[in-house]
């Protein structure tokens, strides 16, 4: 995927402790077209690079806005940008990316949204409003001030067609959000998103589970990896070879090492991000061999086809798997 050259045009505040940074062109006037639910990537000097979502409106190609809540506790991308970025400065930033697509036939969609988690949801939002379609959107956080767009949010609201349902569970009179009833009192038919802190996905998955609802209407961004991710049941580490079509060559993956650290070591050049199954940067075509998929982009039916697999978690249940690298 191609690297943009970008410089940061703004950053404003958007709530308490989330800020929000717009990009635009350092070469030309326009760059590529996005969908509602896309991310980018933004590289930073140390070669690592964070996955952030586009909050602005489908359809804006001259700059691209993401909001980012400083993370004390996080690995360092998010302080980065808001204590040391600063207006002016150039960088490198993916094109946008989206494996966390609305679908726009839906005859309701429903949003379901944990702190910073509100960000693809928000872009998703304009645009259904945009479409005049309908939503409903439940939004948790600590309190209001810790809320990003909830004035915006509460603007688009429209009798009988979109409405938003807010739970600040630490304001003197705030609520939960109970999930299994917010999931249970969905519309027949309603296409279902949810995004947020890992514990709130979780709960997420067991409701939806439990409730049987069917898989092609539930859809889920994780920003963070729950905590074993691939120490799931029925999967076990074993060495194998990975073929690379391009090249010929084959490149041997032990037992503790990925398909990625392994690539990387061999000097081959693959796209990544967040290293950890969530961002979907090191999507590669499979030619041969059957995956042993571990991540938490891909959709049943994309890992049902194994013709595609996200090299840096997922692994080979055959001794030699063909990449399309
Ligand atoms: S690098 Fe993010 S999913 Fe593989």
């Amino acid at each position: 995927m191609n690297t943009l050259k970008a410089r940061l045009h703004s950053i404003e505040y958007v709530a308490s402790g989330i800020h929000s940074f717009e990009f635009r062109p350092l070469e030309g006037s326009a760059w590529p077209r996005f969908s509602a639910g896309a991310h980018i990537d933004i590289h930073f000097a140390d070669e690592l690079s964070r996955s952030y979502s586009l909050i602005n409106p489908e359809g804006e190609c001259h700059r691209y806005v993401v909001a980012i809540n400083r993370d004390e506790h996080g690995k360092g991308g998010s302080r980065y940008l808001h204590d040391t970025l600063r207006v002016g400065t150039c960088l490198s930033i993916s094109e946008p990316r989206n494996t966390f697509p609305l679908n726009e036939s839906a005859n309701h969609s429903v949003f379901i949204a944990g702190g910073i988690g509100i960000t693809p949801l928000w872009s998703m939002i304009q645009r259904l409003t945009q479409l005049g379609s309908p939503w409903t959107l439940h939004y948790a956080a600590r309190e209001r001030v810790n809320a990003a767009f909830v004035e915006q949010l509460e603007m688009l609201q429209q009798p009988d067609q979109s409405e938003c349902h807010l739970y600040f569970d630490q304001e003197p009179s705030g609520r939960y959000m109970d999930l299994r009833s917010v999931v249970g009192s969905c519309p027949t038919g309603a296409h279902i998103y949810c995004c947020g802190p890992v514990r709130m996905l979780e709960a997420f998955e067991q409701v939806v589970t439990e409730l049987h609802i069917a898989q092609d209407r539930v859809h889920r961004e994780y920003f963070a990896v729950p905590a074993t991710p691939s120490k799931m049941a029925g999967h076990t580490d074993q060495a194998f070879n990975v073929l690379l079509a391009k090249s010929g060559r084959s490149v041997a993956v032990d037992k503790d090492t990925t398909i990625l650290e392994a690539l990387l070591d061999e000097g081959v050049d693959v796209p990544y991000s967040c290293m950890s199954g969530i961002c979907g940067a090191c999507m590669t075509n499979v030619l041969k061999g059957e995956p042993d998929h571990r991540d938490l982009v891909l959709t049943e039916e994309e890992k049902d086809s194994g013709k595609v697999m996200l090299i840096c978690c997922s692994r080979s249940k055959s001794s030699e798997i063909e990449l399309d690298l």
